[in-house]
């Protein structure tokens, strides 16, 4: 499938991203590119290492996922403030690094009072869960998950993310820029990015509590509430979009089919044009009076692996990719959103930014380390050849090109405009997806 000295070559340069913190390994910096401003990319950002670990973990290597893990449990707000400049209680950080005072190392975390722009890190918890989960399927090892620690580190996860809020829906709200795009670029209210990992996260969470109580029945019941709404009005196929197209507006109660009061004239010609009689996928985002129809590739991979997606579904995205493969794969894979905003969009939505320009960056730019999502997703639906037809097309450019952070243009021709070279999480997207396609038993750690 892949050169085995390429192989070789990434493990390398995976392993020298690794951060030592009293002796032990305990995650891996964002990017190590001599020729970049660093910023914080010489952070550990928690969704980042999410992917070295689990690279990691397929290659049997845990003890580095274990220290990250314990790491992350210290670092957790445990206090609840009625005061919003102190942690939230449960919530973890966006990332961390190891400074030196007087000599003495100690962590230093950033839980978006730092971060470029001030965003706030939604995902991390979500991604410690998974990646938890991951580590007691890889290693058996159900010790650390027993230890008082890490169960009331799931408990105040759970209190973070499940308690009420303002309004009476399954669905997560948060701000722009809480996740992997972690810029304004329109994904504020209800992304379905963030509501595919919060679906993941809650069923890695069911597997590890010790109790079958409250926190356990809470998060079935949340499971079950989430995947119907997902299911109603996230998931667009022809039909669908035929339905949306015929909606009343201005209906009042609880009957209404159109109870987000979605103007029809929001979707685009171009959408009826470019979607498939045989594809699907779940759109970006719904909200009052807003459907987003994007499609953005992290959150319709991980439906399909955490089987929030049903197999007609799961079928209908693969199918969406193979068909769209230019669009949303490219020369580089994965494209992160499709299609890009441009002009007044461009200019209103991401606030004029020229980092998240029409098909770059965040905003249609094509991201070599979502190739491990794109490799279990296929392998789990079936459909491996995919995976594999994209990994051996960006494997030599990867490595020729030192590993960029993302690639621009339509088809993701470009090195990106900014891209870091030596970026951790396009090595380690790279090894985990090669890893699972070698030896699809790997899907067991994340699969549902
Ligand atoms: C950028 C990305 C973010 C990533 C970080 C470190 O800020 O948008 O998703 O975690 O770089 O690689």
């Amino acid at each position: 499938m892949v050169d085995e000295k390429l192989i070789d070559t990434a493990w390398c340069e995976l392993y020298k991203s690794v951060i030592d913190y009293k002796g032990q390994p305990v995650g891996t910096v964002a990017a190590r590119d001599p020729g970049n401003d660093i910023l914080n990319y010489d952070h550990c950002f928690v969704r980042d290492f999410a992917v070295s670990a689990l690279a990691f973990l397929m290659r049997g290597d845990s003890e580095i996922v274990r220290n990250f893990l314990t790491i992350m449990v210290e670092l957790q707000g445990k206090v609840k403030y009625m005061n919003c400049l102190m942690v939230g209680k449960g919530l973890m950080p966006g990332s961390f690094k190891v400074v030196k005072t007087d000599g003495i190392a100690q962590l230093e975390a950033d839980f978006g009072e730092k971060s470029i722009a001030r965003v706030s890190p939604v995902d991390s918890g979500l991604w410690w869960l998974i990646v938890l989960r991951a580590y007691v399927r890889a290693t058996g090892d159900t010790t650390l998950i027993k230890q008082p620690e890490f169960q009331q580190a799931i408990k105040l996860i759970l209190e973070l993310f499940l308690e009420q809020n303002f309004d009476m829906r399954p669905t997560l709200l948060v701000t722009d820029g809480a996740y992997m795009i972690d810029r304004r670029m329109g994904v504020y209210g209800y992304p379905f990015d963030i509501q595919s990992l919060l679906f993941a996260a809650l069923s890695a969470a069911r597997e590890l509590l010790t109790t079958d109580d409250y926190y356990h029945r809470s998060i079935t019941e949340r499971l079950t509430h989430l995947s119907d709404h997902l299911q109603q009005y996230y998931w667009l196929d022809f039909a669908r979009l035929n339905t949306i197209y015929r909606y009343k507006v201005e209906g009042y109660g609880n009957q209404v089919i159109n109870a987000f009061n979605i103007q029809p004239s929001t979707i685009k010609s171009a959408l009826i044009d470019w979607l498939p009689a045989e594809g699907g996928y779940f759109i970006g985002n719904v909200s009052p009076g807003r459907m987003d129809f994007r499609y953005f590739a992290q959150g319709n991979l991980l439906a399909i692996i955490s089987s929030l997606a049903t197999q007609d579904q799961s079928h209908k995205i693969m199918t969406l990719i193979e068909q769209r493969w230019h669009d949303l794969i490219g020369q580089m894979p994965v494209k992160l959103c499709f299609p890009a905003l441009e002009g007044h969009d461009w200019e209103i939505v991401t606030g004029a930014d020229p980092k998240n320009s029409a098909w770059s960056y965040h905003n249609g730019g094509n991201w070599p380390f979502l190739i491990w999502l794109l490799a279990a997703a296929a392998q789990k639906s079936g459909h491996p050849a995919l995976a594999i037809r994209a990994l051996e097309s960006a494997a030599s450019r990867l490595e020729s090109e030192c590993w960029p952070e993302y690639f621009d243009g339509h088809y993701g021709q470009l090195v990106g405009k900014e891209a870091r070279r030596f970026q951790t999480w396009s090595v380690a997207g790279f090894l985990a997806a090669y890893q699972l396609l070698e030896q699809p038993r790997h899907l067991d750690l994340f699969e549902f």
